[in-house]
């Protein structure tokens, strides 16, 4: 069909019309659904008109100072719209720092309003921020080369604090998930209840917590039929009392900050969960444990069964010891694999993934 010139040009004046028409109307969307006459009402110029505006307009919120900020608060549907933008703009907050408190917690935001002003730019984005340690993280920041989201880690899990000091009693030490280092320590009395025994390297009989028994089988099946080698526990579960006994003997031997570096303290070593295990290749000499290449198997496998390395290498300032390659831990699979993947220790996992902020 042939259309004459002008119906052509009739067309393309309408087509115009139409995209001019909708282009306008999306920049005027935030501001067409205000009433004018609430403005004229406070003698407000319309360049501010916004459903912020109009929203503190009609809740009878608005306050002439924070004209300029409440353009740049976008709007949402938040219960806690109106006690944020209530509570954090006499603070002194401006509105680009208020749409960011919209992505902390709750429990976050609750510890915030009991605060003076906080210059939270640098920590917006990082999902494990926590407002009680700002003061640390900015004092950590400033002393080592960290990223801000390895500093909000590092804080979290009590790197900035010596040793052994701040420790916390566990409160849940039969879980699967339970962290026990040199700042989160066992009651003396907890052993865990379901302990089942497997053959050790030394001929003895290991005991370690059930579920860890049942998924070291199975990596023992594993390594046997992969690489053709047999991986026997020397110790598993130690309570309190070897543990002490252990340590000390190393502190006599070595002294205090040589032992602190590859034997725990009674009471902080996670062997007192029936969770961990040392493994012996018993084709090695008596003196060494895992051959290079068992611990290569080991690496990239024992997550399949729900363990983790525990003390790696290059994780030494994080789990506070030295590397130990024949240290496992069982966590489960689902941890286990993503600590795995994302080459983390326990410690760091906890912090981004389980704990709540
Ligand atoms: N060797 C580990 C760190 C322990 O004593 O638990
Ligand atoms: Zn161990």
């Amino acid at each position: 069909m042939k259309l004459k010139p002008w119906v052509k040009f009739l067309l393309l004046i309408i087509l115009l019309g139409i995209i001019g028409f909708g282009v306008f109307k999306y920049f005027q969307k935030d501001k067409e659904t205000i009433d004018n006459s609430l403005l004229k009402e406070h003698n407000i110029s319309e360049k501010y008109a916004s459903k912020t505006l109009e929203y503190v307009l009609k809740n009878n919120l608005y306050d002439e100072n924070y004209l300029e900020e409440y353009s740049k608060i976008e709007f949402n549907e938040n219960d806690n719209f109106q006690d944020i933008i209530t509570t954090f703009l006499p603070k002194g907050y401006s509105g680009e720092e208020i749409n960011y408190l919209f992505n902390l917690s709750d429990t976050n935001l609750e510890k915030l309003k009991e605060k003076d002003y906080l210059d939270l730019k640098n920590y917006y984005q990082i999902k494990n921020f926590n407002v009680d340690n700002f003061d640390r993280y900015n004092a950590y920041y400033a002393q080592n080369n960290y990223s801000y989201e390895d500093v909000v880690t590092y804080v979290n899990i009590k790197l900035d604090l010596p040793v052994y000091t701040d420790t916390t009693t566990v409160s849940d030490p039969d879980s699967l998930l339970v962290l026990v280092n040199k700042y989160n320590c066992l009651p003396k009395d907890y052993n865990p209840k379901d302990t089942e025994t497997l053959p050790g390297a030394y001929g003895n009989n290991v005991p370690m917590r059930k579920v860890a028994k049942e998924a070291l089988e199975k990596l023992q099946e594993a390594v046997t039929k992969e690489i053709n080698i047999k991986l026997l526990p020397t110790t598993a579960y130690r309570n309190y009392n070897f543990q002490n006994t252990l340590y000390n003997n190393y502190v006599a031997e070595d002294g205090v900050k040589a032992a602190d570096t590859y034997s725990a303290r009674p009471g902080c070593s996670e062997h007192q969960t029936g969770l961990a295990i040392d493994l012996k290749n018993p084709a090695t000499p008596s003196s060494y444990r895992l051959n290079e290449s068992d611990y290569e198997w080991l690496k990239a496998n024992a997550y399949k069964y729900g363990f983790i390395i525990r003390f790696p290498k290059n994780k030494e300032f994080i789990t506070g010891y030295q590397e130990e390659n024949w240290h496992i831990r069982y966590v489960g699979e689902e941890a286990a694999q993503i600590i795995h993947d994302n080459n983390l220790t326990l410690e760091e996992y906890l912090d981004l993934y389980i704990t709540k902020y």
